[in-house]
């Protein structure tokens, strides 16, 4: 069994499961409204603008591994930013969150879709990288993230969040040929993408298909596997580990695993040690406490962090997270509580 190397990154040891000490720990949404530092900057600018300045972005990335220990940064950027050089109009709501002006809804609308030069229009998120990579000590990487094919195809279609993805799931039933179409150009457009933050600076990625699991296992197979599987088999070449994380996916976790992915990202509705059980001890595993946990008592919450850490049973290989994005009214102490107990539970 491979033993890391001290001094070494705990989150890319963990990645590539070796045996490590303490077990790392970062936070989806780490950067993020809980965070008076950065509601501090949101009041000046607005979260596009935040993302196109790469300075600005750098800063908010690095707030919460000041604050909070955390060992890894995730980029500043949103999952949606590839849609806007692709040709939809994006802009984040106050209180709604996203909106797309003109969604996607026929195959007309997919044969429009632009998917040249996005890496050169979203070259501020590669230049973030770069700032926050030079700004950060060794033993810190930084992650960089992209959605997946499927998830960031809901929101081009439903023009933003959705309860049922009706207009998704109409448009791949009625038009399967165009589904693919579509999502054969968001793999290439998000593979291009990833490729620069790498060669920015990011040592590890995350693949956010947030909202696989409304799909069946049988309708993930046909109309989105090949593609997952497409992206992650060109995110391979890139010579880092790639986290892969969806919610509610207890079913379709054996799928996900096929489709790739060196550690696979676990919500909190399946037991850590029964959810990494499903995906096969040879992947590693990130997760899965409840976000509201940090509005628990303190006791109850320190109570479901043990947990956590004993279902892993000191396997090489578990990235503590949560098992979906840090909630805006979060208290920070808590937070720091959780990263601390994690530390010293598995020093
Ligand atoms: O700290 C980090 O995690 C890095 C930054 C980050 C953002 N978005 C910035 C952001 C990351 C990793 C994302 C990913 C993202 N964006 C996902 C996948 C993760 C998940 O939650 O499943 C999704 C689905 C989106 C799309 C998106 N962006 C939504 C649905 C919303 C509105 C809901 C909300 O939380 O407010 C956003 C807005 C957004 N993106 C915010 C941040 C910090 C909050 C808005 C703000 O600061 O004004």
């Amino acid at each position: 069994m491979a033993v890391s190397v001290p001094g070494a990154s705990t989150l890319l040891s963990a990645a590539r499961r070796e045996v490590t000490r303490p077990t790392p720990v970062w936070f989806m949404r780490q950067a993020g409204r809980y965070l008076p530092e950065y509601r501090a900057i949101r009041e000046k600018h607005t979260l596009l603008g935040i993302c196109a300045n790469p300075q600005l972005a750098a800063e908010v990335t690095l707030q919460p591994v000041w604050r909070l220990g955390v060992d890894a940064a995730i980029v500043f950027a949103d999952i949606l930013l590839p849609l806007v050089p692709m040709g939809l109009d994006l802009a984040f709501v106050e209180g709604e969150g996203p909106l797309l002006r003109n969604p996607i809804r026929s195959p007309a609308d997919i044969a429009r879709l632009g998917e040249t030069d996005v890496a050169n229009a979203l070259a501020p998120v590669s230049e973030a990288v770069r700032l926050v990579r030079a700004a950060l000590p060794p033993t810190v990487p930084v992650i960089g993230f992209a959605g997946a094919p499927f998830t960031v195809a809901s929101y081009a279609i439903e023009g933003g969040s959705s309860r049922h993805f009706v207009e998704t799931k109409r448009l791949m039933y009625e038009h399967p040929d165009a589904w693919n179409a579509l999502l054969a150009k968001l793999v290439r457009v998000l593979g291009e993408y990833l490729a620069a933050q790498v060669e920015a600076g990011a040592e590890v990625l995350q693949v956010f298909d947030s909202w696989a699991g409304v799909l069946s296992p049988s309708d993930y197979r046909r109309y989105v596997f090949p593609h997952t599987r497409a992206l992650f088999v060109q995110l391979g070449l890139l010579g880092v580990p790639v986290i892969h994380f969806g919610v509610n996916t207890g079913e379709l976790l054996p799928l996900l695993v096929e489709a790739g992915g060196d550690v696979i990202g676990l919500d909190w509705r399946l037991g850590l040690d029964d959810g990494w059980k499903r995906i096969g001890f040879e992947r590693g595993v990130q997760g899965n406490l409840d976000p509201v946990a940090l509005f628990a008592p303190a006791a109850e919450l320190e109570k479901r962090v043990r947990d956590i850490i004993a279902r892993a049973e000191g396997r090489p290989g578990h990235i503590f997270n949560l098992g979906h994005g840090l909630l805006p009214a979060t208290p920070v102490d808590a937070v720091r509580r959780v990263v601390d107990l994690v530390h010293s539970l598995t020093a």
